[in-house]
C-alpha cells in the first residue's frame, strides 16, 4: 500500500515561511518536532531547500532525501552528495514511494515552490503545520489551504499555544485534505 503523503512546514505571520534563501527565526522546539515527524520517512524537497541546510546537516540523516532540480548538472552534484535527484515533483513522490520502506508517510518538506505545486496538484492528503506567533518579513509563502478542501483536525487548536525557550509562541497544527 502507498505512503500517505504529508507536507510539514513553520509559518509566521501573514504565512511567511522563509526570507533571502533561509528562515528567519530559530526555534528549537520546531526543529525537534520536524526530526520526530520526519525520522524514518523519505523527505522530498527542491534545490532551493536542499541548499538553505547546512552542509554538516545535508542529507538529512535517517531519511532519504530526494531533491527536485531540472538542472541535470545538479542532479549528478546531488547525488555526489548522498541526496537522491529527481527531475519532477511527480517522480519525486514515485522515488519516496519506492523507497517508503513500510513507513506511514513520506513527507514535502518545501519549499514555497513545491509547496504551492503539490498543492494545487492535490498530490499531498496531510498537512503538519507549525504556526508562530510571530511578525516577520519574507519572500517565500506557505500554500494556502483552502478550507472547502482541507480541514483543521488538531484537537482543541485554540488552546494548545506554547512557549519556546527562544521567547516566540507556537502551536502545532494537523490538516487533512477532505476531497
Ligand atoms: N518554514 C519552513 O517550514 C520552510 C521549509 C522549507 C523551506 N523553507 C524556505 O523556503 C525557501 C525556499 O523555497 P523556494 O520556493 O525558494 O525554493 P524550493 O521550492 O526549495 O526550490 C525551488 C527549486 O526546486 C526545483 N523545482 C521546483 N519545482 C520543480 C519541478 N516541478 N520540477 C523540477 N524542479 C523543480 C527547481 O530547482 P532548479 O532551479 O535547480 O531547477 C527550483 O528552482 C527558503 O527560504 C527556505 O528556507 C521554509
Amino acid at each position: 500500500m502507498p505512503s500517505e503523503i504529508g507536507m510539514i512546514w513553520a509559518e509566521a505571520a501573514g504565512g511567511v515561511i522563509g526570507a533571502s534563501g533561509t528562515m528567519p527565526w530559530h526555534v528549537p522546539e520546531d526543529q525537534a518536532h520536524f526530526k520526530a515527524v520526519t525520522s524514518g520517512s523519505p523527505v522530498i524537497m527542491g534545490r532551493k531547500t536542499w541548499e538553505s541546510l547546512p552542509e554538516r546537516f545535508r542529507p538529512l540523516p535517517g531519511r532519504t532525501n530526494i531533491v527536485i532540480t531540472r538542472d541535470a548538472a545538479t542532479q549528478g552534484e546531488l547525488e555526489s552528495s548522498g541526496a537522491v535527484p529527481a527531475s519532477s515533483l511527480e517522480v519525486a513522490v514515485e522515488l519516496a514511494q519506492e523507497r517508503a520502506e513500510g513507513a506511514d508517510r513520506v513527507w514535502i518538506m518545501g519549499g514555497g515552490a513545491v509547496y504551492a505545486e503539490a498543492v494545487q496538484k492535490g498530490l499531498a492528503q496531510l498537512a503538519e503545520v507549525t504556526r508562530f506567533d510571530l511578525e516577520v518579513s519574507g519572500d517565500t509563502h506557505a500554500p494556502v489551504l483552502d478550507s472547502e478542501r482541507w480541514e483543521l483536525v488538531t484537537a482543541d487548536p485554540q488552546q494548545d499555544w506554547h512557549r519556546s525557550e527562544s521567547g516566540v509562541g507556537y502551536r502545532f497544527e494537523t490538516y487533512r485534505r477532505t476531497r
